[in-house]
């Protein structure tokens, strides 16, 4: 159903090219008589409109997965911006340049929300570990309060990094599954239609920790290969969850970044398995 209605859309936009084409040559049928070649002197001034000007704000857009989308978003041609507490941080990458770095506390004063002016469509990064509440506040109210602000100023999209079920886990990580669950509530409610959750398990991928760089695919990668393949496992109770399979940072990266920009990605909640659906797709 998905990948129907994004192959549409491609063809509607070839269309649309060739409507706004400056004297409609394309659909005229002078240049399709076979007497008559079109001249490359008229090829040449055919205009294709811009794309319509799309800014995307990475809510901490300086962790492990928000830098990987700022990236994509880059390499897409998005004017991109990221907002955290600590601002730009330590990224040294010369495509950091390209961020406007946005300082910035989701759970304090109304300052940050200059960060959302001329946007149009954010990915939230933020969330975190520690004790119960904190856990709460940070994958909850921070970013409860971030899709209420963005739905005050008419953002269009809204795409929250979620995680998967882990079964024990989610008993144990009591305030970080129950952050997670009441952002996705308020998400899915605040933007019905332009609202997509991804919950992926373990990210693997390169992180870095000060000046460090690790490879967790080294790990990630392989188990990958082997977890993607046991799906009808993952139903089992309490072990099932934890089978679920890793996926790397640059897939979701490369979903969360056209969930946010194309206008007819399903809105809703995308699982693992989806992440990586999504992500072949679009590397074909
Ligand atoms: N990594 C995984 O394997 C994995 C798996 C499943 C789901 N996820 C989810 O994916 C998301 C990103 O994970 P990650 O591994 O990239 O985490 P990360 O590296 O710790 O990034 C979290 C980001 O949130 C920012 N942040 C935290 N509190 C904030 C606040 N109050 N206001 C503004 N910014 C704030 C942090 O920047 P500052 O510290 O500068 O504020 C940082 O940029 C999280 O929601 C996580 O739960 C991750």
């Amino acid at each position: 159903m998905a990948s129907r209605m994004i192959r549409s859309r491609l063809s509607l936009s070839r269309l649309y090219a060739m409507a706004g084409s400056k004297n409609g040559r394309f659909l005229s049928t002078e240049s399709n008589k076979v007497d008559e070649p079109l001249k490359v002197e008229e090829a040449e001034t055919v205009e294709v409109p811009p794309p319509p000007s799309e800014k995307l704000l990475v809510l901490g857009g300086n962790g492990f997965v928000g830098s990987h989308i700022c990236r994509e978003a880059l390499n897409r041609g998005l004017a991109v911006a990221s907002l955290s507490r600590s601002g730009r941080s330590s990224l040294s990458d010369s495509w950091a340049e390209n961020v406007t770095w946005h300082q910035g506390n989701l759970l304090s004063s109304d300052s940050w929300k200059e960060a959302l002016n001329g946007v149009t469509s954010v990915i939230s990064c933020v969330g975190g570990f520690g004790s119960n509440s904190y856990m709460y506040k940070i994958n909850g109210t921070a970013n409860i309060n971030a899709i209420r602000a963005a739905s005050e100023k008419g953002v269009k999209r809204f795409v929250y990094i979620s995680a998967a079920d882990f079964g024990l886990a989610n008993y144990l990580l009591k305030g970080y599954y129950e952050g997670k669950r009441a952002a996705e509530t308020e998400l899915l409610t605040k933007f019905p239609y332009g609202g997509v959750i991804l919950r992926p398990g373990f990210i693997y991928g390169t992180r870095r920790v000060g000046s460090a760089k690790i490879p967790l695919g080294i790990v990630g990668s392989p188990l990958e290969l082997v977890l993607q393949h046991a799906k009808p496992l993952n139903r089992l109770p309490l072990v099932g969850p934890l089978l679920t399979p890793p996926v790397s940072v640059s897939s979701v990266a490369k979903v969360a970044v056209r969930a946010a920009t194309d206008p007819v990605f399903p809105p809703g909640i995308v699982d693992v398995y989806g992440i990586q659906r999504f992500s072949q797709q679009m590397s074909r």
